[in-house]
């Protein structure tokens, strides 16, 4: 029997209200995917964060479809080529770390060489006086690409689904074009002049009545060399077509790479290097990134401080990581270069008491200065535009991609008909010594030029288990930041107790060595703890955004938690 029960105003409004409630709710979730803290999603078969959401998008299709964290990081990485030409490269190059569900772990260095024309003092004048530029903005200024080796030999050994499934994604992207963001429509717009200085014979990066936020990119050529790459591999970048076009390219200004560079490029698997930090094992990558070197020496060098009881970001933390990164960017200007030119004393630098010794002159009541510090004594690294992926896959297997052109567009110079950027690697060469590259880094002889060497890379993509598993995924770009960027977020989990997307939005500092100052974030530090520094002596100053940190973390109860950067368009899709 129906119940004949007259509405009343409390009946009425109460249940609209309640559903209004649901509805903010349900919204104020949904935006916060990206960009927040205490209410996540999580994923059980597996995640993708990377720098754009069709990129994202592309690696999720891949796991989908059943292919594996080494198959969605190939379709990944180029998708980033068409839709974050910023840093997304086959122009460029990275480094892999990779951990199978197994619990094995490898590396692979597929980082740009120094062409077979290169010489130690290529970026100097005849009185020794280094060229404005001539290491950044110019054909001189690139460094034979590794990305497209790098995936093919990644493939090869470690994916399961077939290449041309993996480019394929990227070349539709690329023909039918994309909205372009607002980001994206922002950077392009506002390095226009480089590019028209740079590409006489234009590209179609350019838009003369400017970029909208919307507009479609179509990149007919980029689709076509991407084609190249789908039907004949490796092949179709570093040898025919493409190859010629880049030889081309380098010979209609000042560039050196020749055919026999890009035929001779192959990338090198490496052992990880590794440490613990408490009961979490890091996996990180060896030289020629300093990043992974660096990192484990920061966590050695605050392991014995009690983080956690200080707090997150309080005078206390924030001075001894400074002073820990003081002296590790230090060592670092000195002892790291390519290990295939240099020996690099890896075992020494990241040994625990080597950087515990290293933190003993540090003084609670005076900041040390940097002109007080230098590389210690051992026998025997966006606008910074790099960029990260993290992926898992339904079975565990874990991989960390960190891939650059160097600065934001690399070079500016667009390779005429194939449709990409070229790097401007070199400079992450000590190109004099003593003198700052683009993210003020100095470094010597072990990062001096010479030809097919590897630059140092502050690139410190990671992976930590917990307890003998799989823990966290991690990376960002940032130039010299990335290392202070990953030591942060890594801290931020695991001493502040945060959320992935926690940790990834907090804001960040930075110290390194030389400039003796702390850049921060704005609303990093509090006024207390900046008022506490300043009284010490440090000098802090504020910078736009530090880092742009990609990450996964495994929680307790076995599901994949991600964290996707709010300062960039980072999507993190799972399932
Ligand atoms: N080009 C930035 C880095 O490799 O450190």
């Amino acid at each position: 029997m129906l119940m004949n029960v007259k509405p009343s105003f409390r009946n009425l409004v109460i249940p609209v209200i309640q559903v209004l409630i649901f509805l903010f709710l349900f919204k104020a979730a949904k935006s916060q995917d990206n960009k927040s803290s205490a209410i996540d999603s999580k994923y059980k078969k597996g995640m993708v964060v990377c720098a754009t959401p069709l990129a994202s998008q592309v690696g999720l299709d891949i796991l989908k479809k059943g292919g594996n964290a080494i198959d969605a990081a190939v379709a990944v990485h180029f998708a980033l080529q068409v839709t974050h030409p910023e840093a997304g490269n086959i122009g460029g190059g990275g480094l892999m770390v990779y951990r199978a569900a197994n619990g094995s772990t490898s590396t692979l260095d597929f980082r740009e060489k120094a062409p077979g024309n290169a010489s130690a003092n290529m970026y100097l004048d005849s009185t020794g006086k280094v060229i404005t530029d001539l290491s950044v903005n110019t054909r001189k200024a690139s460094g034979v690409p590794g990305s497209v080796d790098g995936m093919v030999v990644a493939h090869k050994k470690l994916g399961s689904l077939k290449w041309a499934e993996l480019v394929q994604p990227a070349i539709v992207l690329a023909r039918n074009g994309f909205k372009i963001s607002k980001r994206l429509a922002n950077d392009l717009n506002r390095n226009r002049l480089e590019f028209v200085k740079n590409n006489p014979k234009n590209t179609y990066l350019i838009n003369e009545n400017g970029w909208k936020e919307g507009d479609l990119l179509i990149q007919e050529d980029l689709a076509k060399t991407l084609e190249l790459i789908r039907d004949k591999g490796r092949e179709g970048f570093y040898t025919g077509p493409v190859a010629d076009l880049i030889v081309a390219e380098m010979k209609t200004g000042n560039g050196i790479i020749t055919k026999a560079d890009l035929e001779n490029y192959h990338s090198v698997w490496r052992n990880a290097i590794t440490g613990d930090y408490k009961n979490y094992h890091i996996i990180t990558m060896p030289p020629p990134s300093s990043g992974g070197v660096a990192l484990l020496q920061l966590l050695q060098s605050v392991k014995k401080y009690p983080l956690n009881k200080w707090g997150f970001n309080s005078d206390s933390t924030v001075q001894v990581m400074v002073e820990a990164e003081r002296r590790v960017y230090a060592d670092r200007s000195k002892y790291l270069g390519d290990p295939d030119f240099f020996k690099v004393p890896v075992d020494s630098l990241i040994n625990p008491v080597y950087n515990q010794k290293r933190m003993e002159n540090f003084n609670w009541n005076t900041a040390t200065l940097s002109s007080a510090i230098l590389p210690g004594n051992i026998a025997g690294y966006e606008s910074d535009q790099t960029t990260h992926y993290s992926i898992v896959d339904s079975q565990g297997n874990a991989v960390a991609i960190t891939t650059t052109l160097n600065d934001s567009f690399g070079s500016k110079v667009f390779v005429s008909g194939a449709g990409f950027l070229l790097n401007d690697e070199m400079d992450d060469f000590s190109i004099k010594p003593g003198v700052p590259n683009m993210y003020g880094l100095v470094g010597g002889k072990a990062n001096s030029i010479q030809p097919g060497k590897r630059m140092l890379s502050s690139m410190t993509p990671t992976i930590v288990e917990k307890d003998g598993k799989l823990f966290m995924v991690v990376g960002t770009p940032g130039g010299s930041t990335i290392i202070t960027s990953v030591f942060q977020t890594i801290l931020n989990v695991i001493e502040f107790n945060q959320n992935m997307q926690q940790a990834v939005n907090a804001k960040k500092f930075h110290h390194q060595w030389v400039p003796d100052v702390v850049l921060t974030e704005k609303g990093a530090l509090d006024d207390n703890c900046k008022t506490s520094l300043k009284r010490k002596g440090y000098k802090i100053e504020e910078k736009g955004a530090i880092g742009r940190v990609d990450a996964i973390l495994v929680t307790n109860d076995g599901y994949y938690e991600g964290g996707a950067d709010p300062r960039g368009d980072d999507t993190k899709l799972g399932w």
